[in-house]
């Protein structure tokens, strides 16, 4: 109504909303924000808690007024968290604040974007402000999706929670092998981007969805870019659908400018029911403390061991108030629980140490989010999903590592690894922000200040440009977009990443001469919701009578780990491990595990005994069902090959002989070159094969420390690669190389 509309623009007005072509806020790296130093404030503690650290000043606050001041929230009382009702929670949020402006936006406005600090209330009150306002009637449902699977299950019970619904009903999530919706019920609808891909090739306009909000975009994934390029189009065909963007320090700007379609002629003359092409931008007004920054001196040679002391020393002279540790993965968490853990100094303190990483059990994901008994302080070890994507209450102190885990490839010699690296300024100043939740904070960086100010790098890098992109080309072509090249994409991938890409799918059997998908293998392939090559080793174990054990091999290759590493003894591990360990290599172990495990009537028990982790094997069971319902729905046959372990090898091969390598002839460290690039590479030591060290292996992936590592092996024999690939490997490659 007219009354309504007078009411969006007077707070509109209030509010620092604006048309892209003023904008009025932008995200954090101007020179005000960026943490240029400045003497003096607020210093005096830090230097006292120890020598080993310099202070210094950042404020690290993400968004600027017009006039370019920084903003700083201290006011507000926000530390009241389990004592307000819910409904009062909500009420107290910065977004809350914008409420009739983000709707208003969103009815008038095709793409919103909406740039707001972490914990400020996007992720959990937009899409109930949008239902609340009718978004979600007439059938059709509020998507929302995040880049991250742990984050997704967190942010839907949470939701529910405040609405007061069973989750799973009215408020569900989606990730891969877990769909907790309800056809008629589900009204918003928490998933991963990568599951909105997937929907894409049974709906491709994603017509059950009014509104759908890319959350995080500023982390930009794979799977948030390549959904980005393709709601774009969506767009065009769909003028009634809404589009929210949302991120914590995203650049508003070039994200407008993607979506800006107006192409000069402005849509205000489109008649009332089309929105504005170009897209707005909202920034919310954060409300986070003061945060002080305190650098180490010198740099640290062991940034675990330094977490774990500095941990210590919080705890010994600082206030209450949760500690929130940075580290790089699981094995790097583990490893400083187990430091923590040992330190008789800080258990009697009553540390409770928690790790927090995706993929991390249901009951244990509770404990992390519920409030910390009183005299006791929690210490969250975390990977970096705890930068942005999770909001953890009660965190005053933040450890910084600088560095974290990230995909990188390079399409020369064909290796996607994960590598450990220094994290950019961006999400330093994120990963600090986590300390000023509740009251003024303080965050420990691992690193120097100079290293900080000189060395580190502004933004990080877009997925998509360090990425191997066969699973991208693969969902590209199946949603029917031939031309991969010329795909509008946020951030182009290098040239050579395609064609790369490209070759393998050719090879694959997936793309035919024409780069289209082949039937029935390219679309078999790509309905399965796996990497390419699993799913090729997938359709392949049919030829080779062995698709039970494939489609476990799958499944244990889809998760982490199923090992059950941490609280103590790695020679346990490696005894335990070798109780299954199999001649084959990896692959046939897992069997040899999935084999205990469902004899011993899938007893947690048995899990402890042989040091397996029972919740893993609990998944891996799980995402066993429904491959094989995948499998037989695409005409494969449920057969065992009965121990055949060399169907099984072939089976491998199949998918994975873009993976080959051998040993070298003189190597006697166990020395591998991969076939295809001549890389260097090395048997992981959890492998079975660790020190066996056979002729020729395949590889299921690569990490690299010190050396590269390949993680999961199985022994092949070499003629089965141009069996397997004739095109890929030509004889030549395959004979000794001389010496
Ligand atoms: O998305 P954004 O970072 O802007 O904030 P949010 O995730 O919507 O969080 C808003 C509020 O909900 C914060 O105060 C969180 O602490 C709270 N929240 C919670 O208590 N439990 C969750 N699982 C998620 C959010
Ligand atoms: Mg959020």
């Amino acid at each position: 109504s007219m009354v309504a509309i007078l009411l969006a623009i007077q707070a509109l007005k209030t509010s620092r909303v604006v048309p892209t072509t003023a904008v009025a806020s932008k995200a954090s790296t101007s020179a005000a924000a960026n943490g240029e130093p400045e003497s003096g404030t607020l210093v005096k503690d830090c230097t006292r808690m120890s020598r080993f650290w310099k202070p210094g000043t950042e404020k690290p606050r993400l968004v600027e007024d017009e006039e370019g001041g920084v903003l700083f929230y201290t006011a507000a009382a926000s530390s009241g968290y389990g004592l307000a009702s819910i409904e009062k929670q909500r009420q107290r949020l910065p977004v809350y604040k914008y409420r009739t402006a983000i709707l208003y936006l969103v009815e008038t406005h095709a793409t919103t974007i909406i740039v707001g600090e972490t914990g400020s209330g996007k992720t959990t009150q937009i899409p109930q402000y949008l239902k609340e306002s009718g978004w979600a009637e007439g059938g059709r449902m509020i998507a929302c999706t995040q880049p991250r699977r742990l984050a997704v299950q967190t942010v839907a019970s949470r939701v529910a929670e405040e609405m007061g619904v069973k989750l799973g009903e009215e408020v569900g999530y989606t990730i891969r092998f877990e769909d907790i919706t309800n056809n008629e019920l589900t009204r918003i609808k928490f998933l991963t981007d990568g599951v909105l891909l997937r929907e894409m090739m049974d709906d491709p306009l994603l017509g059950k969805y009014s509104v759908i909000m890319v959350d995080e975009a500023h982390e930009r994934s794979l799977s948030t870019d390549i959904l980005l390029g393709l709601l774009k189009k969506i767009q065009r065909r769909r003028p009634d659908l809404r589009l929210v963007i949302s991120s914590a320090t995203i650049e508003a700007r070039s994200m407008a400018s993607f979506f800006n379609t107006s192409r000069k002629r402005q849509g205000r003359d489109d008649g009332e029911h089309v929105p504005r092409k170009e897209p707005a931008i909202l920034s919310v007004e954060g409300r986070g403390f003061n945060v002080q920054i305190c650098y180490v001196e010198e740099p640290v040679p062991d940034y675990i061991r330094a977490a774990v002391s500095t941990v210590c020393s919080i705890h010994d002279e600082e206030s209450m108030g949760d500690i929130l540790v940075f580290l790089t993965g699981q094995d790097d968490i583990d490893a400083a629980i187990q430091l923590l853990t040992e330190d008789s100094h800080s258990r009697k303190q009553g540390l409770i140490v928690l790790p927090l990483y995706s993929g991390l059990p249901r009951a244990d994901q509770d404990i992390i989010f519920s409030p910390t008994p009183r005299g006791k302080r929690k210490v969250i070890i975390s990977t970096n999903i705890a930068e942005t994507s999770l909001t953890l209450e009660g965190v005053v102190y933040v450890v910084d590592c600088g560095f974290s885990k990230q995909r990188f490839y390079n399409p020369m010699i064909d290796i996607e690894n994960l590598v450990v690296t220094p994290i950019s300024k961006a999400s330093a100043r994120q990963r600090a922000g986590r300390a000023g939740r509740i009251r003024p904070g303080k965050c420990y960086r691992l690193y120097t200040e100079e290293y900080f100010i000189n060395e580190m790098s502004a933004d990080g890098i877009p997925e998509m440009q360090r990425s191997n992109l066969v699973s991208c080309v693969i969902q590209l072509k199946a949603l029917g977009i031939d031309n991969i090249l010329g795909f509008d994409w946020p951030a182009s991938p290098s040239p050579e990443a395609l064609i790369r890409a490209l070759e393998v799918l050719y090879s694959l059997g997936v793309l035919d001469d024409d780069a289209k998908l082949t039937s029935p293998a390219g679309f078999q392939v790509a309905e399965i919701p796996l990497d390419p090559m699993v799913s090729k080793m997938i359709l392949a174990s049919n030829d080779y009578g062995c698709s039970e054990e494939v489609i476990t091999i799958a499944a244990v290759l889809s998760i982490q780990s199923i090992w059950f590493s941490g609280r103590g003894a790695q020679k346990e591990l490696d005894e335990a491990r070798l109780r299954f360990a199999a001649a084959e290599g990896d692959h046939v172990t897992f069997l040899n595990v999935y084999k205990g495990f469902i004899g011993s009537g899938k007893s947690s028990n048995w899990c402890h005994k042989n040091h397996v982790n029972y919740h893993a094997m609990k998944k891996v069971d799980e995402i066993r069902q429904q491959l094989r319902r995948i499998a037989q729905r695409l005409g494969i046959a449920l057969k065992s090959c009965e121990g055949d372990m060399k169907a099984v090898r072939k089976a491998v091969t199949a998918g994975f002989f873009a993976n080959a390598c051998r040993l070298e002839a003189f190597s006697h460290n166990g020395l591998y070159k991969t076939v295809r690039s001549s890389q260097e590479v090395y048997i992981h030591p959890s492998s079975v094969l660790f020190r066996v060290n056979p002729k020729w292996v395949v590889f299921h992936s690569i990490v690299s420390t010190d050396r590269q590592y390949m993680r999961n092996v199985i022994t092949i024999d070499p003629s089965w690669l141009t069996e397997a690939a004739p095109q890929f490997y030509q004889q030549q490659q395959l004979k000794p190389r001389p010496h």
